[in-house]
């Protein structure tokens, strides 16, 4: 690991004391994210702040071997679109300079796979490119693969209905086992979207990925933030204990163009597309969740305050019961006894999301602002009735998390500070299953909703016997 990433800082605030010492033994198995049955706690890794580096301050990893990786997935979160700042490549090209070799894409839409390795290849990042070649399926790739283009990582960008089970044409993470066992694996969340019983499935993989020892990653960036290591760091090092997390979620439905987006049979619905951001990090601040505590309402499209003005899809060619919610508010218990409560939104226009976590414990109050766009972390502390602010300019958690993935990769020296995987597949199967959770409770009291209605709309038309009518 670079020097430069030791030493420099762009908090601006700090705190001076330094971070408790963690066990090496834990810290083995944190590190590589491979670990599997983490339990609950609310400890869960972490990173000093100050070694979150942006990529223009940073320098390449070094080395001069060439670092083969294999793209799945040739869409906007691999190489980049207007709905974001997301875009994996541009953070791998800078990571690894002219070491990065991308041997292939896979891709079924071959055109969009060729059409992206084209402006690469036109382009000064040309060195990674020109020998990619792109196919439709993994396994066509194994078939032409020649032994100098045997990937050391695969990072899967597909749309997750297309993954996460054990089912022929949705397993690609088996398939990368079977031919590359081993292989480092970058999997963006949320890690399936299929139906809730194939959940299982999802931890039968989980088990399999810690048992051949990949280091593993999954992209629940906002963990990477500064602002929420920062939380971490105030949390260790004053031993607090979170009592409660407080999460709000409005996105920005105007720029979501994706019509898969606003159908659940396929994108299964925001909660677990989209909120499960804040699942995941409430999760990792509140610890495990008591999955039968799970309650939810939703506010549905067909309900008289559900009318949205400005989507730019034809939501008419969803199926009615596809369609998604406009709000979901839920709320539950942590295995520790904490609480936690979550409030999504589809209601915002423009591009910018309208983001809060609040984490609670004996007197102190952590809230976390505008994740997405600028994050400031808003601190009131024992001792002051005023919260103290912090800001964290230039934070790139996109880079952060491919950065750290890749440090671990190169890197597997025994230092306590060095860099570790803060999303596991395992940790993110659970808060896949915790997002299920919430959609289920909130479509059972929909139902219970709609019954009581109904009966209520039976009584009142209930014909007057004709006697009655008679008198
Ligand atoms: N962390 C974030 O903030 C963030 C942002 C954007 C997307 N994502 C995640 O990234 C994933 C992909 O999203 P996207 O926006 O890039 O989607 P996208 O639709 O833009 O691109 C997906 C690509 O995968 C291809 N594909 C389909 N089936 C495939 C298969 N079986 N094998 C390989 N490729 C296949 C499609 O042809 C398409 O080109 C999703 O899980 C999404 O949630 C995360």
């Amino acid at each position: 690991m670079s020097q430069t990433r030791r030493l420099s800082s762009s908090l601006e605030m700090t705190s001076t004391k330094a971070p408790p010492p963690r066990r090496g033994s834990e810290l083995r198995r944190d590190r590589r994210g491979s670990g599997y049955s983490s339990g609950f706690s609310s400890r869960r890794p972490s990173i000093d702040p100050s070694r979150l580096i942006p990529m223009d301050k940073t320098t390449h990893v070094g080395g001069t071997d060439n670092f083969n990786v294999v793209f799945v997935g040739a869409g906007n979160i691999m190489f980049g679109s207007d709905e974001g700042p997301w875009n994996h490549s541009f953070r791998f090209e800078h990571k690894l300079g002219l070491r990065l070799k991308v041997v292939a894409i896979i891709d079924p839409a071959i055109e969009r796979a060729n059409a992206a390795l084209k402006k690469k290849c036109d382009s000064f990042v040309v060195s990674a490119y020109q020998n990619t070649r792109v196919y439709k399926t993994l396994e066509d790739f194994v078939k032409h693969m020649t032994e100098k283009e045997r990937p050391r990582a695969i990072v899967v960008g597909s749309p997750p209905m297309f993954r996460g089970t054990l089912q022929s044409g949705r397993d690609v993470e088996m398939q990368i086992m079977r031919y590359f066992p081993g292989v480092a694996l970058f999997i963006e969340k949320p890690i399936a979207t299929g139906p809730k019983g194939e959940i299982e499935e999802a931890f039968k993989i989980a088990k399999l990925i810690s048992e051949s020892n990949s280091i593993c990653s999954v992209g629940y960036m906002l963990r990477y933030l500064k602002a929420v290591q920062k939380m971490k760091q105030i949390i260790q090092e004053n031993d607090l204990v979170v009592m409660a997390t407080i999460a709000r979620y409005a996105c920005a439905y105007e720029a979501i163009t994706k019509p898969d987006w606003w159908d659940k049979s396929k994108s299964a619905g925001p909660i677990i597309e989209q909120g499960t951001h804040f699942c995941d990090l409430s999760r990792y601040f509140g610890g495990e969740v008591d999955i039968s505590s799970v309650t939810a309402h939703s506010l549905e499209w067909d309900e008289e305050a559900g009318h949205l003005s400005k989507i730019h899809i034809d939501e008419n060619k969803i199926a009615p019961e596809n369609r998604i919610p406009r709000a979901t508010a839920a709320t539950w218990k942590y295995d520790s006894g904490a609480v936690g409560s979550l409030m999504h939104v589809v209601t915002l226009q423009g591009r910018n999301y309208s983001c809060e976590l609040e984490v609670h414990a004996d007197g102190y109050s952590l809230k976390l602002v505008n994740p997405y766009v600028q994050p400031v972390l808003y601190v009131r502390k024992p001792g002051d009735d005023y919260e103290q602010t912090f800001t964290f300019p230039d934070d790139d958690p996109f880079f952060s998390e491919v950065s750290n993935w890749i440090d671990i990769i190169e890197d597997i020296e025994e230092d306590p500070e060095a860099a570790q995987i803060l999303s596991t597949y395992e940790d993110a199967c659970r808060t896949y299953e915790f997002t299920w959770a919430i959609r289920e409770a909130s479509e059972r009291s929909r139902s219970k909703s709609l019954a009581t209605r109904r009966a209520a709309t039976t009584v009142v038309q209930e014909p007057v016997p004709e006697e009655e009518n008679e008198a």
